[in-house]
């Protein structure tokens, strides 16, 4: 995406996601997410991304924590933790900076305990349903959102 100046962006993924391409891919499609990582750093050129993956609450705090001062935005599919994680949620609030949350399949048209997400109200926005491009529509929001908001 076309945009003034580089932004760095933490891009984290929870819990199963490292099974994708595997794991339910009529659900969330055939991409690994080796693959997804690569179009994101396709897509964000420009920017300068770190990406983690962990299927550990504590460890994804740790992430989010770990990149305060240094990231400007973050991308987060939370996994499962989106609809559990009071934690991730503090963790975002604590190191102020924006974040999208991302999922690749649409949780509302799912089980009802999926429509519930305890991350969504701390983020500028929520991005769900259109598989790995939900993570290219996340990178692209937050880009626009930091140009706009950040000098
Ligand atoms: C998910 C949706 C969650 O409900 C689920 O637990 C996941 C993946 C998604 O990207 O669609 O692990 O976050």
């Amino acid at each position: 995406m076309e945009s003034g100046k580089p932004f760095k962006i933490l891009v984290l993924h929870g819990p199963n996601l490292n099974l994708l391409g595997l794991r339910e891919p009529e659900i969330y499609g055939f991409k690994s997410l080796e693959e997804i990582n690569d179009k994101l750093v396709e897509y964000g050129s420009k920017d300068n991304l770190r990406i983690q993956q962990s299927n550990h609450e504590g460890d994804l705090v740790d992430a989010i924590q770990g990149a305060c001062g240094w990231a400007d935005g973050l991308i987060i599919n939370p996994g499962a933790y989106s609809h559990t994680s009071i934690a991730i949620r503090d963790a975002i609030v604590a190191c102020a900076f924006p974040a999208v949350e991302v999922h690749l399949s649409n949780i509302f048209s799912r089980e009802t305990f999926r429509h519930r997400s305890f991350i969504a109200p701390v983020c500028i926005g929520q991005i769900s349903g259109f598989g790995w491009y939900s993570y290219i529509l996340g990178l692209n929001a937050l880009i626009c959102h930091l140009g706009m908001y950040t000098k």
